[in-house]
């Protein structure tokens, strides 16, 4: 995998106390999923906060390609939907980009549909598995055509569907539960998705909100079922996006390891299934007090009010990953400034992200210097005594969070650090750098000639 030829660097240098009041970008999983409703629902879904990252864009363009109205009017977005069922075959392939999100729902979307598409992305993407949900998908007649081990580009020709699905996932996966309950919407009887561990459940409350039903349970081992009823009418609603806990990650974590800084974020999205990176550095000893919790549309949301702590390492258990899964990467530059070993569990699904993010994670901290290590699926890392500086750019992948994580490591290392590729921040986190340097750091892009 390589950066796209138009990259262009960044550059971080240490950075002065972070302060004031900011708010980050809206929820990508949240985003995605509005639109994708409100292409299902009939009438009118008004949207505010959308996240407007290319991630989301993809999702947009694809909803119009299948015939939904997608219109974004200043801050707010339109969507006028063609309800379930109702939508057409798109005319040309459809290219989600970088975002694994939009691929995977759209693809347990069109499966429901009695038409061929065809799903492509960036190199990233086309690297990723699509056999997580090919293999569920399948059961309802639907055939996919795709590149050794289940691979973009592919093709997918959908069938009606004739009778309710049932999937016992192996992995907590919000995409693969919300691919099945997107083809099951559109089949009769109730669909019923398992999975061993509650992944994120922004579908269940979205759709809910747009007037399905549906019902959840989970037993005392962790075991968690969703149980949905097929062919509901869903209505166009009011959605508000809350700000995504995932981009809050990086000023909050930034803010923690920079003396002298405090900061408040607010609008933070305080979904419990997402919430795992806060509670960990809490666990840790971090300064972060969750003030004003309100409900918004179905989801919870708050304001964080965040303070430069020290910290300790911990063992964070594999059964905290699916509620922090893309906060890895920036909880190991935070373990890297804490006081000895911080142990990180359960990290398999790590490895297919947006890029090998527990290869990406721990080779961009040896090359700054920082003591990490994989045993499995666990990362090590040995903080404390670093004064990270790195002499070569970080590689970044096509993998926004990457470049993220490691212009913040940059805020507080010793000698500036480079990341290969910006570009690939604005999948998820538009306006990045313009709003960390407001806060205080010294951030800036290096365009390569
Ligand atoms: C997402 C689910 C997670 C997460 C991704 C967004 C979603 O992926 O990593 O960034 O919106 O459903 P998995 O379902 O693969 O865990």
């Amino acid at each position: 995998m390589h950066s796209s030829a138009a990259s262009i660097k960044a550059v971080s240098a240490k950075a002065k106390p972070l302060t004031g009041i900011l708010t980050v970008p809206g929820d990508k999983s949240i985003s995605h999923r509005a639109l994708m409703f409100g292409a299902l629902a009939v009438g009118e879904t008004s949207i505010s906060g959308l996240l407007t990252g290319e991630d989301v864009l993809r999702t947009a363009a694809a909803m119009r390609a299948l015939g939904a109205e997608v219109e974004g009017k200043g801050a707010d977005w339109f969507v006028r939907g063609r309800g379930v069922g109702g939508l057409r075959e798109p005319a040309d392939v459809l290219d989600m980009g970088n975002s694994g999100t939009s691929a995977r729902l759209i693809a347990g979307l069109l499966s429901a549909y009695p038409f061929t598409s065809f799903l492509t992305g960036d190199a990233s993407l086309r690297n990723r598995p699509m056999d997580r949900v090919i293999k569920p998908l399948s059961q309802t007649g639907a055939r996919f055509i795709s590149r050794a081990g289940g691979r973009l580009p592919m093709a997918i020709t959908g069938s009606s569907l004739a009778a309710p699905l049932s999937y016992v996932s192996p992995i907590a996966s919000a995409q693969v539960k919300s691919a099945v309950m997107l083809a099951g919407l559109h089949g009769p009887g109730v669909t019923t998705v398992t999975e061993p561990a509650a992944s994120r459940d922004h579908s269940e409350r979205m759709l809910r909100y747009f007037g399905a039903k549906v019902a959840t349970s989970q037993a005392d081992d962790g075991l968690y079922t969703v149980q949905l009823a097929g062919r509901p009418e869903l209505t166009g609603r009011s959605v508000i996006v809350p700000a995504d806990p995932s981009s809050a990650a990086f000023p909050l974590v930034a803010a923690i390891l920079v003396p002298g800084s405090a900061i408040t974020i607010t609008n933070v999205g305080m979904n419990p299934l997402r919430t795992g990176l806060f509670t960990t550095l809490q666990e840790m000893g971090a300064n972060i007090q969750i003030v004003n919790p309100r409900e918004e549309a179905g989801e919870p949301v708050a304001d964080l009010v965040v303070k430069h702590s020290s910290l300790q390492g911990i063992t964070v258990p594999a059964a905290r990953a699916p509620s922090m899964i893309d906060e890895y990467p920036i909880l190991a530059v935070a373990a890297a400034f804490a006081s000895g070993e911080t142990r990180m569990e359960g990290l398999a699904e790590l490895k297919v992200k947006e890029s090998d993010r527990l290869t990406a994670t721990a080779n961009g901290l040896q090359s700054c210097g920082i003591t990490a290590r994989v045993e499995g699926d666990t990362l090590t890392v040995t903080g404390g005594k670093a004064r990270p500086s790195s002499a070569t750019p970080i590689a970044v992948n096509l993998d926004h969070r990457i470049a993220m994580s490691f212009l913040v490591l940059g805020m507080v290392s010793d000698g500036a650090v480079t990341v290969d590729d910006a570009t690939a921040i604005a999948t998820s986190f538009p306006g990045f750098l313009p709003l960390m340097n407001g806060l205080g750091a010294d951030m800036r892009e290096i365009p390569i000639k």
